[in-house]
């Protein structure tokens, strides 16, 4: 489909710029030639620019929609597992039955990590926070797959993309067994992803841990939820890193580096830290003023959202997962759930919320849901990683084998001074 050009007319000068149309979304207007009439675009933050073309997965915030390759998220949630889903983010396409069976197979008889990888593990601090080992350990991988640094080599580059979803789970687990002082859990095969991800999470050496089969639902459909989201930050910091064709080991830590922050996979951890903070229902109405009070510099965690601004339509699915794990549990007077519960009621009423488009986004649940699971909150943000590794293969690998691939450059406005002659220390 053909489209209008855009017309720039700056001084004195009109400027040609082709639009482009994608499958669903907004046109873009094509600035790639601005460059050379000696002018940049400005637009901190990435809010109206397209950083690549993509067809993985398609958001439109307005209408609280969310497709991985063409399907909406809420069947994939009801119908689909992770890898299945993880199979779709890389190939584009469902697998058939035969094509399920092999890369279920495929991912979970490569979840061992290299033995020498303990000794990584064990030169951390106890304490150490599990996204500060995740971040080495993905990075470190690099060292023990050398051959994994050809990524012009497509069968490489597959090689790679099992090693990581495969072995993931196990980084994960680890990093928070050794937080807890606990022996390491070699991870079992003959469970689905999820499960065996619970197994090495909560079994010792002592006492197996068999997940109820709702749990372990609940867990994969986290998974699937936060398998891809487009050009976040975190995934952008992956194509990044990876357009200078930089080890995909490297690239996906410097993903897990980007989602620790609290502005981005942080926010489930630090939803659970504002409810423990909050402490009684009763001080939900100080904490909503202090929100809509610019000068605390507080914000309610788990509400807003770059994209969505009338829904996340993840939170809608994890909200009745919430409830469906409450129900197993039989935590229903969970007071933790009940505050939070009272905190989505009174911040979808309040002007200042409705006003800004701030609704509680699929973090606000999922931190409830995990906690529920008995997830400590510290590794929140390790399974936030964990399941974003599909979507963050699945783009690394687009970028790759992309036509016309070049690094990533941006270009800057400078505000800095303007030349000027250095003088010697004593004449300052
Ligand atoms: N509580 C109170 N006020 C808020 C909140 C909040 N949670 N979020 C945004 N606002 C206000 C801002 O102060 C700003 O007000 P202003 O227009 O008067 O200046 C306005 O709403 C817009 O906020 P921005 O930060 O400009 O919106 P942006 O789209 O850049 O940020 C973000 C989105 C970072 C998610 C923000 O809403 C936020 O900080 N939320 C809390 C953290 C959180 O839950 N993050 C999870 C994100 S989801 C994910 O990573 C899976």
């Amino acid at each position: 489909m053909t489209t209008p050009n855009a017309t720039l007319q700056i001084d004195g000068q009109t400027i040609e710029l082709p639009t482009l149309k994608g499958a669903l979304g907004p046109a873009v207007i094509d600035t790639r030639a601005l460059g050379n009439q000696g002018y940049f675009t400005y637009d901190p933050g990435f809010l109206s620019t397209a950083s690549c073309s993509s067809s993985i997965t398609y958001i439109d915030g307005d209408a609280g929609l969310l497709y991985y390759r063409g399907y909406p998220i809420e069947q994939l949630a009801e119908r689909s597992d992770f890898l299945e889903t993880a199979y779709l983010l890389w190939n584009g396409e469902l697998p058939n039955a035969g094509q399920k069976q092999e890369f279920d197979a495929l991912v979970s008889h490569h979840s061992m990590l290299h033995d020498q990888m303990l000794s990584l593990f064990k030169g951390f601090r106890r304490d150490a926070h599990p996204m500060a080992v995740m971040v080495s350990i993905l990075g470190a991988m690099a060292a023990f797959y050398p051959e994994s640094s050809d990524v012009a080599d497509p069968r490489q580059r597959e090689i790679s993309m099992f090693r990581l979803l495969a072995k993931v789970p196990t980084v994960a687990a680890w990093s928070y067994k050794y937080n807890k002082g606990e022996p390491f859990i070699y991870p079992r095969n003959d469970q689905g992803y999820a499960a065996n991800f619970l197994h090495m999470l909560h079994a010792t050496p002592c006492e197996s841990y068999e997940p109820s089969p709702v749990l372990a639902r609940a867990l994969d459909r986290i998974f699937i939820l936060h398998a891809d989201h487009e050009q976040n930050a975190s995934t952008s910091t992956v194509r990044m890193a990876g357009s200078s064709y930089a080890n995909p080991f490297a690239c996906i830590a410097a993903g897990t580096a980007c989602l620790w922050g609290p502005l981005h996979g942080g926010a489930n951890e630090s939803v659970l830290a504002m409810l423990a903070q909050i402490g009684d229902a009763a001080r939900i109405g100080e904490f909503v003023n202090r929100a809509k009070d610019k000068t605390s510099g507080f914000r309610l965690m788990g509400f807003g959202h770059r994209i969505y601004k009338n829904m996340d339509p993840r939170a809608a699915i994890m909200r009745q997962t919430c409830y469906e794990v409450l129900d197993e549990l039989g935590l229903h007077d969970d007071p933790l759930f009940k505050m939070a519960l009272k905190l989505e009621q009174i911040a979808l009423e309040d002007d200042y919320f409705i006003k800004k488009k701030l609704y509680p986004n699929v973090d606000f649940y999922s931190g409830i849901v995990l906690r529920a699971l008995g997830i400590p909150t510290s590794m929140f943000t390790a399974i936030f990683a964990l399941a974003r590794t599909a979507g963050w293969i699945a783009q690394w690998n687009e970028m790759i084998v992309s036509p016309g691939h070049k690094i990533a450059r941006p270009r800057q406005l400078y505000t800095g001074p303007q030349r000027r002659e250095f003088a010697p220390v004593n004449e300052r």
